[in-house]
């Protein structure tokens, strides 16, 4: 898809179709504003087809002839007092699909009209631009019969002065897009195709785009004490990979860490069918990972980041790691596995062992990591833990910007006995049945030391069961746009 700012008006476009963004309510208002003649047998035919201007809503009208334009589309955007980003997206997503039967391909937004126009230029255009990127994937690869038809042309009509400003947000907008549908593509990838040695690859080709690589194996991994994780693939025949990630710039450094488990069976812990079918997205932190810094050299954000991955199957192969074993992490700490299938927390804790060593100003690690999250917020919602009330806050405010939602939660002190084991340093289950996201973030917090952390349990929202305006069903590649708005802020 093309997709340009153009310093015109909808007067002077040919484009098939274009498109007039309006409110709820007001609509009638707006359109009469722009050009009482040319829209009062839009406006009738809209009102007698019961448009409203609510968000979501679209009207299509032929004009046949006396204009250059061919159809006039009218996109509703709700009551106009709250309009913002986060809406905006949506609407551009809902237009992808509206227009997919119409058989359009050239477009043209008109920028200039109400309610937009009141928005500020970058956030507007981002909003568009991720909108239409975001909602036209589809994850198509092996169906070779379906082939939806694709816009190919979309051209953001602003006015003069907002030109320069709209080229910008346009070229963030795609970055940020295309860095969520790589981590979408690598997450919707069956999970025999996507091992740890199939990202370690795809890391690998990072390097040409500015990126230092380097990946462990098994050996170097062993050598360098991470025996919880090496525990978790202990049953598989496939190797695991340790992939380090780094972008050099400025003087601040931060670590993003993401859960690499390529799939989860639940090991000897064996989960049941109906559990086991989604756990190709246990990966989805790692895609996250890996969708962040396809962008970084393009993005250029003026801090150092770190990228760590430990990619690992977890089966439940004749050397897998029983219940009652018990391993030693990277910074000495150990842990009876009472359930191997709660495997995240034992790679992060020798991720989290490692980021410490490196001494940063601030970690964050993206997991899927406990149905007891998806139990307290829902399938949209990531639960968020800090020992940092700073950068929750700033988290959070990123995390809105780029239309993906994160909650706080708290690191409870008052349950931290229920993840101490009798007779090693810690268990990897809870003592009881309650609270599993908080004490599985509490089971976290012991790897971190003292450095600002903020641990991400995207389980909810990394794969969508049903199809959203922005999310296709299965990845979303959730956690990318909220953490390159963060490292954009440096
Ligand atoms: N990968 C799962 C968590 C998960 C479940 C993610 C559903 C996405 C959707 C994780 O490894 C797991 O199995 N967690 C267990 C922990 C329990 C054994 C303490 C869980 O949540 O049931
Ligand atoms: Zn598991
Ligand atoms: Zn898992």
């Amino acid at each position: 898809m093309l997709l340009k700012a153009k310093p015109t008006t909808w007067q002077k476009v040919d484009s098939d179709t274009v498109v007039f963004f309006v409110s709820e309510t007001a609509w009638k208002k707006e359109l009469g504003e722009l050009d009482r003649a040319f829209f009062s047998q839009v406006i009738l035919h809209a009102e007698a087809q019961g448009f409203t201007g609510g968000l979501g809503k679209f009207f299509s009208y032929p004009m046949v002839d006396k204009t250059r334009v061919r159809r006039v589309l009218l996109a509703g955007t709700g009551k106009s007092a709250d309009l913002n980003i986060y809406r905006i997206r949506k609407v551009a997503a809902l237009l992808v699909k509206q227009v997919r039967g119409l058989g359009s391909v050239n477009l043209a937004l008109s920028l200039t009209s109400e309610p937009v126009s009141m928005l500020k230029t970058a956030e507007l255009v981002v909003g568009m631009t991720e909108g239409l990127f975001l909602g036209s994937y589809r994850f198509q690869k092996y169906q070779a019969h379906r082939k939806d038809e694709k816009l190919v042309e979309v051209w953001l009509l602003v006015s003069a002065a907002r030109l320069e400003v709209a080229a910008q947000a346009i070229e963030q907008g795609k970055l940020f897009s295309q860095a969520t549908n790589y981590a979408r593509d690598l997450i919707n990838e069956p999970p025999s195709l996507t091992t740890p040695t199939y990202l370690a690859n795809e890391a690998k080709k990072l390097a040409k785009k500015g990126i230092e690589v380097e990946i462990l194996d098994k050996k170097q991994i062993e050598k360098l004490g991470m025996h919880s994780y090496l525990s978790v693939s202990r049953g598989s025949e496939e190797a695991p990979k340790f992939i380090k990630l780094i972008y050099k710039a400025g003087r601040q450094r931060v670590v993003i860490a993401g859960k690499a488990i390529t799939f989860d069976t639940g090991g000897l812990s064996l989960k049941d069918s109906k559990n086991m079918e989604t756990m190709k997205l246990d990966m989805a932190g790692a895609a996250a990972v890996l969708g962040i810094f396809s962008v970084l050299a393009a993005l250029k954000p003026n801090v150092t980041v770190v990228g760590l991955i430990a990619a690992t199957e977890n089966m439940p192969g004749s050397k897998a790691t029983k219940p009652g074993d018990i391993v030693k992490a990277l910074n000495g700490k150990t842990i009876e596995v009472l359930n191997t299938d709660a495997e995240g927390r034992l790679t992060l804790a020798d991720v989290l062992s490692y980021a410490v060593t490196l001494k940063p100003e601030a970690i964050i690690d993206l997991a899927t990591l406990t149905g007891a999250c998806m139990v307290a917020l829902g399938e949209e919602i990531a639960g968020m833990w800090s020992n940092n009330s700073q950068l929750t806050a700033n988290l959070q405010k990123n995390a809105e910007a780029a239309g993906e939602k994160v909650w706080p939660m708290p690191l409870e002190e008052e349950y931290r006995d229920l993840v101490k084991s009798d007779v090693a340093d810690l268990r990897n289950i809870a003592k009881n049945r309650y609270g599993g996201a908080v004490t599985a973030a509490l089971f976290l917090e012991e790897f971190v030391a003292k450095i600002a952390w903020a641990h991400l349990d995207i389980a909810g929202p990394a794969f969508e069961e049903k199809e959203t305006p922005v999310n296709p069903k299965g990845g979303v590649g959730f956690g990318v746009r909220m953490l390159l708005n963060w490292l954009k802020s440096f």
